[in-house]
């Protein structure tokens, strides 16, 4: 019987965060990683705390124990085509090719990397209207709300990410924005990660749009990164403006195979709540199969679909705004919450991460009713 403890860190939503304690990851007996994965599919977001010793192989055995059977980093070898926008973010640790190196500043040496920059992803190079300079280090905007996948060839969507701090700047707040015309704003802290559950943006959806989002599938576009590379996000960071800009289909590095594609659920269920996420990617998406065969192609329309179903749930009182601090290893439930990168660095402010998912070895599993109709 295991001994660890999951304790919610907001008794009001237990479904979004919570931190496990009496957890020794260097000693982990079957019932003990028994009761972390459950603790990580009732909350979605746990935080194992101080953890500064765990390594890279740890990092990437632990992340592979909710998937024996997954080998590859989520991303697989993807990230290397240089047009994508996900590969100036990105540095891979040489010995252990799972874990990324992700942060902000100068670091002289880590883990084998030698004199690398890191730079914190900021909304001005993604969306379309920005924050004025002047404003830049006291207000900041979710940059881009995500699930860790590929999306893309053999690729599956990972099933777990984890997030370790190995390095966290002195702690500021920041005024999160939304600028969407709501007027929504959220305290948060410098360099939070955002958490919104899945399973809360389901549920409050209308009827209507459940019974939509059960039955219709999302495409994503081919080469998924590098084909929205030109195109620049909403103010929320929920999905890309509609003008044109995505590469054209012969720019893109060759399709191989038709079923490269991918054409997912809109809704991935929970494997011990049985529970229904919205889980979109809502960047990359393309088109929309609806239930009864049709396909909605108008990117601008199945964008203005994807984020009125959405936009909702990362309302503010939904957002769960990660604190760092070192030693924090946080691991997420990648089939049931959305994410996102907050805040700005100014250049001296070293922040150091290490991040690792494997490309699951099967895919989401969705709605019943849907898979019955769609073999
Ligand atoms: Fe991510």
């Amino acid at each position: 019987m295991s001994k660890i403890h999951a304790r919610p860190l907001n008794p009001l939503n237990p479904g979004l965060g919570a931190v496990l304690e009496d957890v020794d990851l260097n000693n982990l007996s079957d019932s003990d990683f028994d009761a972390i994965r459950t603790a990580l599919y009732l909350h979605n977001v746990v935080c194992i705390k101080s953890q500064e010793k765990l390594t890279p192989k740890s990092q990437a055995e632990l992340t592979r124990r909710f998937d024996p059977e997954a080998q590859s980093y989520g991303h697989g070898k993807t990230i290397d085509a240089k047009r994508s926008i996900l590969h100036p973010d990105l540095k891979t640790v040489p010995h252990q090719p799972e874990v990324q190196v992700i942060g902000n500043g100068f670091v002289a040496d880590y883990e084998g990397l030698k004199d690398i920059t890191l730079k914190h992803p900021h909304h001005r190079t993604f969306h379309k209207t920005v924050i004025p300079d002047e404003e830049d280090l006291d207000c900041t905007r979710f940059y881009r709300w995500h699930i860790d996948a590929a999306l893309y060839g053999r690729l599956n969507p990972p099933l777990v990410t984890s997030l370790l701090a190995v390095r966290v700047p002195a702690g500021r707040t920041q005024t999160l924005l939304y600028d969407d015309g709501t007027g929504d704003s959220l305290q948060v802290p410098l360099g939070t990660t955002a958490f919104v559950s899945g399973y809360t943006m389901f549920d409050i959806l209308t009827p209507d749009q459940k019974q939509f989002a059960l039955n219709s599938k999302i495409e994503y576009a081919p080469h998924p990164y590098v084909w929205m590379s030109n195109a620049k996000s909403r103010p929320d960071g929920l999905g890309m403006v509609s003008e044109d800009r995505e590469l054209a289909l012969n720019d893109l590095p060759p399709i191989e195979s038709a079923a490269d594609i991918q054409i997912l659920p809109m809704v991935w269920q929970n494997p011990i709540t049985k529970k229904f996420a919205l889980q979109i990617h809502p960047s990359v998406v393309r088109k929309i199969h609806c239930r009864d065969g049709s396909i909605i192609d108008n990117l601008a329309q199945v964008r203005d679909i994807v984020h009125s179903l959405q936009r909702p749930g990362i309302a503010p009182q939904y957002v769960y705004a990660h604190d760092w601090q070192e030693g924090d290893l946080v691991l997420f439930n990648n089939h049931g919450v959305l994410h996102s990168v907050v805040g700005a660095f100014d250049k001296n402010e070293v922040r150091l991460f290490r991040q690792c998912n494997l490309a699951a070895s099967s895919p989401p599993v969705g709605p019943e009713a849907l898979s019955a109709q769609c073999v």
